[in-house]
C-alpha cells in the first residue's frame, strides 16, 4: 500500500512534480520516501548514473535531504512507503538501483518468490543493499540488459519473473521514458497535452490533468515525451479508453481546516447529498438505482469487508435481513480461510478504496465459486469496481485522512438505497423519507456538537467503551475504531447486551462508556437498561441520543442527534463519534491524518 508517482515531459520541473505527487499520496504510507530521476546524467545521491535520493520517515525528511540539491532529470519516479519487507530505513526506502546504478525501481505490493530470485542473483555476484523484496527487480533488469535487451525488453523480462502483487515502475540512465506494470495493485496513468504521469491514485497528478487511463492486471505501459502506450504481457498493444475524473483538485486540499479528517467530517452533508442524488426522490417516497434496474432481488446476501467497511457491512446485512433476505457479514480476511456455503448468494464487497487485498481476494473466491458479485466502493475504475459483476459508487469524493469518516457515512447511505431498491421492504416509506432528510440532519449535528468539551473532560481516561444495539451496534464498533486509530488510546465497541457477559469487569470510574440509544423502540429501551448497569459501577456515561428513550437521566453528558429513523440515526450518531475521536486526538496532539503504523489503502493480505 505504498504510493507511486511517475512523470515524463516536464523536464525542468520533474523533481517538484514528484514531491508534490508524493505529498498527495502520503496517506498510502509514510515510513519512508524516495525519488529517482533519469534521462540526463546523474548528479547527486548514492553512486549512480540515475539520481536517487531517499530517506526514512515522513516526506519532510526527504524534502530536507533535497534542500538546495539539483536533480535535473527529465523523467522520474517517486515512492512513499508502508513497509512489508525490512524496517523503514534509508536503505530500505525505494527506489532501488541495480549494481551499477543504471536502473532505479520502485514497487507497491509483495513479491512472493523474491527469496529464490535473490539467492540466484547473489550467487551470480549481484550486490544487494536492502532487505526488500523489490530489490530483486533492478538486478533482474541488469541481467537482461547485460544479455543485450533494451530497457523496455529488460523491464518486461524482469517483471515476467516475479510472482505476487505489484504496481512497479522503473527509469533507466540515458533513457527518456518511464516503464510500469500492474498486477493486483492500483496503477493509473494521467494524460496531459505534453506530459504524462503514472500514480497509485489520481490525486497525485490531479492538479495537472483530469484525463486518466486505469491500467488492468497484466498490463505494461511506456511513457515518454512522444506519448504513452499500454501493452499486454506478450507485448501486444492494448486499446485503452481515457476517462475524465469528475472531482477537482481543490477537493484534495484542506480548505482551511487543520486536518483533512475534520474537512472530510464537515463535507458529509454535501457528500451524502451527492450519494443520494437521483437515487432518492425529492418527496422522499421512492428510491431507484438505474444501474441495477435489471438486477433480480437477491435470495440471500453475503458481505465481505475490512475495518470501517466491515462495520458498514454489518449494518448492510441488517438492512437486508430486515427486508426478509438472509444476510451475513464476513471479515474479508477470514472469508477464504473458512469459506461459507455460497448457495445463491449475491456477494457484496464493501470497500472504500476498491483496492483492499483481503476484500478483493474474498470477492475473487466468491466469484470463482460461482457467486454474483457487487462492489460498494468510492473509487471509479478501482479493482473491485472492475472485477465485480456490478458496482455501486458511494460518491464521497477523495478521502485523504487515513481514518475513514465521510466514506463510512456514504457507505451506510448507499447500502440503504441498495437494500431498498433490490428488496420489497415493508417499512420503506419512513426509511426513504429519513434518507432524504439525512444530509440536513448531519448538518445539524455538525452545527451543534458538544463533542470538543466532552473530549476534554475525559482526555485522561484509561479506556473508552462504546455500546449500541441493532443498527447502533456497528456504529459502536466504528466509534471505538475511530477513537483507537487516531488517539492511540484503548477503545472497544460492544453489543450493549454483551457488556454484562464479561467486559463489565473492566468498567471503572476511569472508563467512560459511550452509549448510542436512539428512538423509543426495544433496542433503545434495552440499551438504557445496560447503561444503568454501567452507572452502578460509577463509570461516566456519554449518551448519543435523540432524547426519546429517556437515557439522558442516567447520562453525565449528552451528544444529541435529530429524531429520525434508527437507520439514519446510525449515521448522525457516527458523526458525533467521529467528532469525539477527532477532538480527543487533537487535544492529545496526535498525527490525526496519518496515524502511526496505518495506511489508507491496504493492498497486502
Ligand atoms: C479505518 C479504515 C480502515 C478501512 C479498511 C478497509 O478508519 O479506514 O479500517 O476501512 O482498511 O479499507 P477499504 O474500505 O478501502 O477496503
Amino acid at each position: 500500500m505504498c504510493g507511486i508517482i511517475g512523470c515524463v515531459g516536464r523536464p525542468d520541473e520533474t523533481l517538484g512534480v514528484l514531491i508534490h505527487g508524493l505529498s498527495k499520496l502520503e496517506y498510502r504510507g509514510y515510513d519512508s520516501a524516495g525519488v529517482a530521476l533519469a534521462g540526463t546524467e546523474g548528479t547527486v545521491g548514492i553512486e549512480s548514473t540515475v539520481d536517487i535520493e531517499k530517506r526514512a520517515g515522513k516526506l519532510e525528511n526527504l524534502r530536507g535531504a533535497l534542500d538546495g540539491v539539483s536533480m535535473p532529470g527529465s523523467v522520474g519516479i517517486g515512492h512513499t512507503r508502508w513497509s512489508t519487507h525490512g524496517p523503514p530505513t534509508d536503505r530500505n526506502a525505494h527506489p532501488h538501483p541495480d549494481c551499477e546504478g543504471n536502473v532505479a525501481v520502485l514497487h507497491n505490493g509483495i513479491i512472493e518468490n523474491f527469496q529464490e530470485i535473490r539467492d540466484e542473483l547473489v550467487a551470480d555476484g549481484h550486490d544487494f543493499r536492502s532487505d526488500t523484496d523489490t530489490e530483486v527487480v533492478p538486478h533482474l533488469i541488469e541481467e537482461a540488459l547485460q544479455d543485450g535487451a533494451n530497457p523496455e525488453e529488460a523491464f518486461r523480462e524482469a517483471v515476467s519473473r516475479i510472482e505476487g502483487s505489484y504496481a512497479i515502475a522503473a527509469v533507466f540512465a540515458d533513457t527518456e521514458a518511464v516503464f510500469c506494470a500492474r498486477q493486483d495493485s492500483p496503477l493509473v496513468l494521467g494524460l496531459d497535452a505534453d506530459a504524462y504521469y503514472l500514480a497509485s491514485d489520481v490525486p497525485a497528478f490531479r492538479d495537472y490533468t483530469d484525463r486518466v487511463v486505469y491500467m488492468d492486471d497484466g498490463e505494461f505501459a511506456r511513457l515518454d515525451p512522444e506519448g504513452w502506450a499500454v501493452t499486454d504481457a506478450s507485448g501486444e498493444p492494448v486499446e485503452k479508453e481515457p476517462h475524465v475524473v469528475e472531482w477537482d483538485a481543490e477537493e484534495t486540499g484542506k480548505s482551511g481546516y487543520d486536518h483533512y479528517m475534520m474537512k472530510e467530517i464537515h463535507e458529509q452533508p454535501r457528500t451524502l447529498r451527492e450519494c443520494l442524488r437521483g437515487r432518492v426522490d425529492e418527496l422522499g417516497d421512492q428510491v431507484q438505482l438505474e444501474e441495477f434496474a435489471g438486477l433480480a432481488p437477491p435470495s440471500s446476501v453475503q458481505f465481505v469487508a475490512c475495518g470501517t467497511s466491515y462495520h458498514a457491512a454489518l449494518y448492510g446485512a441488517q438492512l437486508f435481513r430486515e427486508a426478509g433476505v438472509p444476510a451475513q457479514a464476513f471479515l474479508a480476511s477470514e472469508y477464504r480461510t473458512s469459506p461459507p456455503p455460497i448457495g445463491n448468494n449475491l456477494v457484496i464487497g464493501v470497500t472504500q478504496s476498491g483496492e483492499t487485498a483481503d476484500t478483493l481476494s474474498a470477492l475473487r473466491e466468491a466469484s470463482r465459486r460461482g457467486a454474483s458479485t457487487l462492489a460498494v466502493t468510492n473509487v471509479i475504475g478501482s479493482s473491485a469496481a472492475r472485477e465485480c459483476d456490478h458496482a455501486l459508487y458511494i460518491r464521497a469524493g477523495p478521502e485523504i485522512g487515513v481514518a475513514a469518516s465521510k466514506t463510512f457515512a456514504s457507505q451506510l447511505a448507499a447500502l440503504n438505497v441498495l437494500a431498498l431498491a433490490t428488496t420489497r421492504s415493508a417499512d420503506s416509506r419512513a426509511a426513504i423519507g429519513a434518507l432524504r432528510d439525512l444530509p440536513s440532519d448531519v448538518q445539524a449535528v455538525l452545527d451543534e456538537s458538544a463533542s470538543e468539551s466532552v473530549a476534554r473532560e475525559y482526555i485522561d481516561a484509561d479506556a473508552y467503551f462504546f455500546i449500541g444495539r441493532g443498527y447502533q451496534y456497528p456504529v459502536a464498533l466504528e466509534g471505538a475504531l475511530k477513537m483507537k486509530e487516531i488517539t492511540y488510546k484503548h477503545a472497544e465497541g460492544f453489543a450493549a447486551g454483551e457488556l454484562k457477559h464479561g467486559p463489565l469487569a473492566l468498567v471503572t470510574e476511569r472508563t467512560p462508556v459511550i452509549a448510542i440509544a436512539v428512538g423509543d423502540g426495544d433496542a433503545a429501551g434495552k440499551t438504557v437498561g445496560n447503561i444503568k448497569e454501567v452507572e452502578a459501577r460509577n463509570a461516566p456515561v456519554i449518551a448519543v441520543t435523540d432524547g426519546r428513550s429517556g437515557v439522558e437521566r442516567y447520562a453525565d453528558h449528552v451528544l444529541p442527534v435529530p429524531e429520525s429513523h434508527p437507520r439514519t440515526a446510525a449515521v448522525t450518531a457516527s458523526v458525533q463519534l467521529q467528532l469525539l475521536a477527532y477532538h480527543s486526538a487533537a487535544q492529545l496532539d496526535r498525527s490525526i491524518d496519518k496515524p502511526r503504523n496505518l495506511a489508507k489503502s491496504v493492498t497486502v493480505e
